[in-house]
């Protein structure tokens, strides 16, 4: 293993606790040989004589047939991945950063040293979703998906829509807890979201996702006042990520704020809980739902990969590791998206403001559903809500241009995505 942190922790608590149960099933026993950490003064539930600070000493170590990257970052995992895969040892990595920003040099290189790179716990923690894009649906072309993909984000929007709570008190909770990223801004930025999306979209369309095409929105911005707004109109709000495919091979893959109807299932996703909704042509709709984040969800996928690379080692696995590859498909830009939106503008109290509002809509050829006003608001600026109807981005994002240009338009000027979600 390289790296026992929280993800690491877990796993060598578990691989002891269930060691006669996994032997049961298998007839193998797993044995962790060799701990690479960056401290090796740090107090850890692991017998010292395993540790060292040299991860090379782990891929070299020739007792070691399956290295466990869990170290977090990406050059230097990019670095242990492409050793231990010349050295023709399988890994497993719950690394969806490395993944989705350097996938094509990884999968290449196993690919043409025939080693296997498991990654069942670089999206939604503990829920089995790569094996189920890359198996169990694999007979099905993938119509649409739609996750709540970030166990951090999710404990953060549940708990301030529930508790009023302050961003950073749930934020430094996360952390405690083992949910957020070493680097926070990761999760809260929607960074950890879109790299799982990539992988996502990449399992179900067959081609390596270019990062940097992936649209990225985290919830820093959401405000309390959006959130009772929200519950007001029928709707909570989620970081979604959605997956679709266009015409022409083209994909849309974004990750951003999302308004999700209350009556929709994912609406009901609370905590630390990630869900996939993936519909299939063949299967139609289905819900993969569990612990996105944390010790034990994670560690659940990253020892049921370490069996299968040890099933396959001994010849008793005839499943092929899931594979990122190059294809076809591309990403469908952004301002092509179209989708119904919430609008919520800081305007001056006086007769007027929503004729010159919706009179910019109405040039850009986007449609009012509704308006919103809040009474007990009397300051001289106050909010005003609107659900707009389907447009394209990049139509909106005019609109929104124009209207903050306006004297009686002041900041902040909020924008979310409304999903329609089937
Ligand atoms: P973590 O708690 O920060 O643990 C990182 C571990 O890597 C630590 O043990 C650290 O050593 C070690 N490390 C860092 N740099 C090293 C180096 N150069 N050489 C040797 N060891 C090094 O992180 P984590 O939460 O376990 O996450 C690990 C990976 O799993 C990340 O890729 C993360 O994105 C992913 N992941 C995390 C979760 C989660 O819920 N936390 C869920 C799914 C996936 P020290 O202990 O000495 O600092
Ligand atoms: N920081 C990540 C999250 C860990 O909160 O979802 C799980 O990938």
């Amino acid at each position: 293993m390289i790296g026992c942190g929280v993800v690491g922790g877990g796993v060598v608590q578990n691989l002891k606790k269930n060691a006669d149960l996994i032997t049961s099933r298998t007839g193998m026993s797993m044995e962790v040989r060799k701990i690479a950490v960056r401290d090796l003064a740090k107090s850890r539930p692991v017998k010292t004589g395993l540790l060292t600070d040299s991860w090379q000493a782990v891929v070299a170590d020739p007792e070691v047939d399956i290295v466990v990257e869990l170290m977090g970052g990406i050059d230097q995992p990019l670095q242990v991945m492409l050793a231990a895969i010349e050295a023709g040892k399988p890994v497993v990595t719950a690394n969806k950063a490395l993944l989705a920003e350097r996938g094509e040099i990884i999968f290449d290189k196993a690919a043409s040293a025939q080693v296997p790179v498991f990654f069942e716990a670089s999206v939604a923690g503990g829920i089995p979703i790569v094996k189920a894009l890359s198996e169990g649906l694999r007979a099905n072309q993938i119509e649409e998906l739609h996750g709540i993909i970030n166990g951090t984000c999710n404990y953060i929007l549940t708990r301030m829509e529930a508790e009023k709570l302050d961003f950073q008190t749930i934020l430094q909770e996360a952390k405690d807890l083992g949910y957020a990223e070493a680097d926070e801004s990761l999760d809260v930025d929607g960074f950890d979201a879109a790299h799982k999306a990539a992988i996502l979209a990449g399992l179900a369309y067959g081609f390596i996702v270019p990062f940097d095409e992936v649209y990225v929105e985290g919830i820093r911005d959401i405000s309390p006042l959006d959130m009772e707004f929200a519950q007001k109109m029928g709707y909570t709000i989620k970081l979604l990520a959605t997956i679709r495919p266009h015409a022409d091979s083209r994909i849309e893959v974004r990750v951003n704020p999302a308004l999700v109807s209350r009556s929709h299932v994912l609406a009901s996703i609370n905590g630390v809980f990630n869900a996939v909704q993936v519909t299939g042509d063949v299967v139609g709709e289905t819900l993969f739902y569990g612990r996105g984040a944390g010790s034990d969800p994670t560690a659940s996928a990253v020892l049921a990969d370490t069996i299968e690379a040890a099933l396959g080692l001994a010849g008793g696995s005839c499943r092929t590791a899931p594979v990122l590859k190059s294809g076809a498909a591309a990403v469908l830009p952004m301002d092509e998206v179209s989708v119904p939106y919430y609008v919520r503008l800081t305007v001056r109290n006086t007769p007027g403001v929503l004729a010159q509002v919706s009179a910019i809509f109405g040039k850009h050829e986007i449609g009012i559903s509704s308006v919103f006003q809040p009474e007990d608001h009397v300051d001289p600026d106050v909010p005003l809500v609107l659900l707009l109807d389907k447009a394209k981005e990049a139509d909106m994002q005019s609109a929104l241009r124009e209207i903050k240009e306006l004297d009686v338009v002041g900041s902040p000027c909020q924008l979310i995505r409304v999903e329609e979600l089937s």
